[in-house]
């Protein structure tokens, strides 16, 4: 038998925590890191790590003190430099060091995207000043979407409809970047029909997909998405194409998510996580292996004969209000009961610690094998409205 392989997860977040799961059921022995004790991964990994991953020091001396098979982050804020090295050294950084660099930094991304592959993206323009960002929104115009380099989950992202928009969207975006590089992104708005992500696996065999995901976002954050979402045969292929197109030119083995906006016939990239994605937590349900299945056997090399989907599938998050560290998770026994037979249902809790205005604290989950995805996203968002955060 072959020696167990170690695993270096960097982020320990609902995301993470599944990957552990996954990993752990094909043998791996899973490290898991974050910045506080007690995260959402760690209670299901074999050890954990409390430290800052922004820290190239404190990051390089975890990774000399577990010799890891492999690195796996979970998020974007790492000190990615750090895994360059390493990576020189031998060590498999997830899928490659370089990806992980490019994608943390949305003006990289983009240049690859946009200059060296051809792919259709959204007019857009950079600025580091507030004068530039006039420019920049003159010359894009409007309305724009700005969004801060470096920066995830909609933080420091704003829609600028008006000229009057500008500086505060200037202001917002300087308040919510992280990492020292001041810079943002000026985006055309694109009306689009509809937004997917199409989960693209890298293996040692070629790159598959799985059917592609619709979601909606507010605050540019997810709130539902959904398996599968109609699409015509010509934009899935071309959405194929560009997926395929960006996750060769970063390399490496895993499984990618995808982002593009559809309008009409255009299938239009806008980013994309060399990693399991939030929208993608509906394979929790909707498929024969999850999309932290297909990360976990892409990395250790393993064989996927085939993705089954099962039907019309959807998630719906579970979101907290406030700020506490006092609160209980409760209604789970009404929001399993489905409301009419051939609904399935599920509920995934993340168990953090604490709350936030907004936080992700669980996503309910549904099912329905001959049903229409309208139906489907019905069933999750009515679970996902009978969990309550009781606050003490
Ligand atoms: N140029 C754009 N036009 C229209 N909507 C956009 C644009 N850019 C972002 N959005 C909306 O905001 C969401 C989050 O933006 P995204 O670039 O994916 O940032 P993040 O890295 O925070 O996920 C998108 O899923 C989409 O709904
Ligand atoms: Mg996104």
């Amino acid at each position: 038998m072959a020696a167990t392989k170690k695993i270096l997860l960097l982020g320990s977040g609902e995301l993470g925590r599944e990957f552990v799961i996954s990993a752990k059921r094909l043998g791996a022995h899973v490290v898991a890191c974050d910045s506080y004790a007690g995260a959402p991964a760690m209670q299901v990994a074999d050890e954990a790590e409390v430290f800052s991953m922004l820290d190239g020091a404190a990051l390089g001396a975890v990774i000399e003190r577990h010799q890891p098979d492999f690195i796996v982050p979970e998020v974007e804020a790492i000190r990615t430099e750090v895994l360059k090295d390493y990576e020189d050294r031998g060590l498999s950084v997830v899928p490659s060091a370089r990806a992980t660099v490019m994608t943390m930094n949305r003006d990289r991304i983009r240049e690859v995207a946009a200059q060296e592959l051809g792919l259709p993206t959204s007019r857009y323009l950079y600025a580091e000043t507030l004068v530039e960002m006039r420019a920049a929104v003159a010359q894009v115009g409007m309305p724009c979407v700005v969004k801060p380099v470096m920066s995830s989950s909609g933080k420091g992202q704003s829609t600028v409809k008006s000229q009057a928009e500008v500086d505060a969207a200037w202001d917002y975006a300087v308040s919510g970047m992280r990492g020292d590089r001041v810079r943002v992104i000026v985006e055309a708005f694109i009306a689009f029909d509809y937004e997917i992500t199409l989960l693209t696996i890298r293996t040692r065999d070629g790159v598959i997909f799985c059917p592609p995901i619709g979601h909606r976002q507010e605050r540019g954050d997810y709130q539902e998405s959904w398996q599968p979402t109609p699409m015509t045969p010509a934009a899935v292929a071309e959405a194929q194409r560009q997926a395929k197109a960006v996750v060769d030119n970063l390399g490496g083995y895993g499984l990618f998510g995808v982002e593009f906006f559809v309008k009409g016939d255009d299938v239009i990239f806008s980013e994309l996580s060399p990693r399991p994605h939030d929208t993608g937590m509906v394979t929790l349900i909707s498929q024969n292996l999850t999309e932290f299945d297909l990360h976990a056997r892409a990395i250790l090399g393993l064989p996927i004969p085939a993705i089954t989907q099962h039907g019309a599938s959807a998630s719906a998050v579970i979101l907290a209000d406030r700020d506490a560290t006092g609160f209980t998770i409760a209604g789970l026994e009404r929001a399993l009961v489905p409301s009419a037979p051939g609904i399935e249902l599920d509920i995934r809790i993340f168990n953090k610690p604490t709350t936030r205005p907004y936080r992700r604290m669980g996503v309910a989950l549904a099912l329905i094998r001959d049903g229409d995805t309208d139906a489907a996203r019905m069933a999750a968002r009515a679970a996902a409205a009978k969990v309550r955060i009781d606050y003490r």
